[in-house]
């Protein structure tokens, strides 16, 4: 669907590495440079036109994305990515929240960016990071959410869809059930919301984060959403330009409120405004439109995949754009650069879930992550070169 709207797919590439980013269409690079080349000035700081118009389209793209996901445009927050966003939550909201002795539920396939915060803020404060188990499948289950929850448990801090699993956790389900106990829910949306409809009203959800590049849009910008009585007692971890309505030489500062209290400095605004097109073109395209034809993907690969005698696949039960898998007696590495002769682009490794390999007692794995514009024919492709007798001789 929609190849024609991305200039790098016209080289024959096969690119299956979209939940590392995305490709980007050309409407992402025209609104990019329509800021640089016509009205490149900076944001709400000036009285010019072409400032003004900085400042309009800026918020216009924070209204867009509040609409896509269904949240107040105020509870918007532009952060450079998913981790910074995280960051802030863990360091600028919990570490205020949490007494020591505080208990957060993650799970042992979060990645890198819903870990190391916490683990922060257990060697700082001294809270506790519990681990939800996974059920046969990888899975997180309610009941086994249930069973994880303690009198100390204060937060669940969750993928909503995991970066090499691909499972979709039952998130509104947790989030009501978290609810009834005083426990405050994040999602990192890192992986779905670029793949599927989300309404944080309907979910209910606490916090949110996500990055624009992993949907089309640029590097550098990511999203942050919070509940708005939420935000308002968050601290801000950076505090500068932008943030403030005055301060005197004797201390006394007058801060603005959110979202402006944490966008202090000059933010990516040609990155911002690219990004506010780009959820135009999402929604035009349609989420469940997106999220059909990628579960499609999904299948038909799978079906594909498992002809292969040597192929290892280790999420068969997920239902995302996320196929992991490994080559029978061949390093996942090795695979990746054997596929890259082939113009295959996946990524191989343990994918920043480096605890992952806990749960499925193996470090590295074979990652194909789709995203709308893949095709059948390029799945073909892939298996074709899968299934070449040879593929062993021309990786040694
Ligand atoms: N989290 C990104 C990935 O899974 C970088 O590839």
């Amino acid at each position: 669907m929609y190849r024609d709207d991305f200039e790098i797919l016209d080289d024959q590439l096969i690119y299956f590495d979209n939940g590392a980013t995305t490709l980007k269409p050309r409407l992402l690079i025209e609104a990019v440079g329509d800021y640089y080349n016509h009205y490149s000035a900076n944001a709400h700081r000036g009285d010019y036109d072409i400032s003004l118009k900085v400042d309009e389209e800026f918020e216009k793209s924070r209204f867009r994305v509040s609409e896509f996901i269904g949240a107040n445009h105020n509870e918007v927050i532009f952060t450079s990515n998913t981790t910074d966003a995280l960051n802030k939550i863990v360091l600028g909201y919990f570490a205020n929240y949490l007494d020591q002795d505080d208990e957060v539920l993650i799970t042992t396939s979060e990645h890198a960016s819903n870990v190391l915060p916490w683990f922060e803020l257990a060697k700082n404060k001294g809270i506790k990071v519990s681990y939800i188990p996974l059920d046969g499948n990888h899975k997180v289950t309610l009941d086994n959410v249930k069973k994880s929850i303690t009198r100390k448990t204060k937060v669940i801090s969750l993928a909503h869809i995991t970066n090499v699993i691909g499972d979709v956790r039952p998130m509104k389900e947790i989030i009501a059930f978290a609810h009834l106990n005083n426990i405050l829910v994040i999602i990192d949306g890192a992986q779905s919301i670029p793949h599927m409809k989300i309404d944080v009203k309907d979910m209910d959800v606490d916090f949110l984060a996500f990055s624009a590049h992993k949907m089309c849009g640029p590097t550098g910008v990511g999203v942050l959403y919070g509940k708005y009585e939420l935000l308002k007692q968050m601290k801000p971890l950076i505090v500068g330009g932008g943030m403030n309505g005055s301060f005197e030489a004797n201390g006394e500062v007058l801060y603005n409120e959110p979202p402006h209290f944490y966008e202090a400095g000059t933010p990516n605004i040609a990155g911002v405004i690219g990004f506010g097109k780009v959820i135009e073109y999402l929604d035009k395209i349609g989420m469940d439109n997106i999220h059909n034809y990628e579960l499609e993907l999904r299948h038909y690969a799978l079906e594909k995949l498992k002809e292969i005698p040597e192929i290892i696949i280790y999420n068969e039960k997920s239902e995302s754009a996320i196929i992991a898998f490994n080559y029978k007696d061949v390093f996942a590495q090795d695979l990746a650069i054997y596929l890259n002769k082939y113009h295959i682009c996946v990524r191989a490794g343990n994918h920043c879930a480096k605890i992952l390999k806990d749960e499925i007692n193996i470090k590295n794995t074979c990652r194909l992550s789709f995203y709308f514009y893949n095709t059948k024919e390029e799945i073909d492709k892939l298996i074709e070169v899968l299934k070449n007798p040879h593929l062993k001789d021309e990786i040694i």
